[in-house]
């Protein structure tokens, strides 16, 4: 069959009912759209949460981003400065510091999901005048230049020796019946995540080998 021809009046009509359902459209994504964004604000102020941290032994309230690292909010938020960022992914040690006494990269975890931990910053360690006997040992050996790695350093020297005390092994440790012993090996493989650009790596064994009251 024929296809029936539009009258030109026809396609005019035709033309003006398409302009109209697309300017229609048009108003309702825009107001699609302007739902979004309103939800999206809305759910930026969910994004929000309360927490309470123990920090160097004291309680500390934070209403923080839930996407906020514990390296952030100690840094930005309770302005704790001691612990560094270095790469702020997991690859430098420079953000270590204690939560519940094991070392962490404060970069690679999430401030709420410490809600009731005590964390220990290098500030936690010890003053000056009054320093942490690992503290002093690498003020001793040198066991710095720039300074930079040191935070995380002492921190994850400090965690290290309460994990072989704990008798937890590392890749090194050969005789697993017996109690694990502080010595340079099992210090420079269990230090392997704390990077130092500035290769201050012997005399930080030193400094650890010191405070641990073992002969390196
Ligand atoms: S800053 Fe966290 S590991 Fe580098
Ligand atoms: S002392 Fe400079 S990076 Fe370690």
């Amino acid at each position: 069959m024929e296809p029936e021809m539009q009258s030109p009046i026809q396609l005019e009509i035709s033309r003006r009912n398409l302009l109209i359902s697309s300017a229609a459209t048009l108003a309702v994504s825009g107001a699609a759209t302007g739902q979004a964004a309103a939800q999206t604000e809305g759910e930026t102020v969910q994004h929000m949460s309360k927490l309470t941290l123990t920090v160097n032994g004291e309680s500390r309230d934070l209403d923080v981003d839930n996407r906020t690292t514990l390296l952030d909010a100690l840094r930005e938020h309770l302005h704790l400065t001691g612990t560094k960022k270095g790469c702020d992914h997991g690859q430098c040690g420079a953000c270590t510091v204690m939560v519940d006494g094991r070392r962490v990269n404060s970069c690679l975890t999430l401030a709420v999901m410490h809600e009731g931990d005590q964390v220990t910053t290098i500030e936690g360690l010890g003053k000056p005048g009054a320093l942490h006997p690992m503290q002093a040992a690498f003020v001793k050996h040198d066991g710095f230049q720039c300074g930079y790695c040191t935070p995380g350093q002492i921190c994850s020297s400090v965690a290290l020796l309460e994990e072989i005390k704990a008798n937890i092994p590392s890749h090194v440790t050969g005789d697993l019946t017996v109690q694990a012993v502080v010595t340079p090996t099992e210090i420079r493989e269990r230090m392997s995540g704390n990077i130092c650009r500035c290769g201050a790596y012997s005399n930080i064994v030193d400094a650890i080998v010191e405070a641990a009251g073992t002969k390196a």
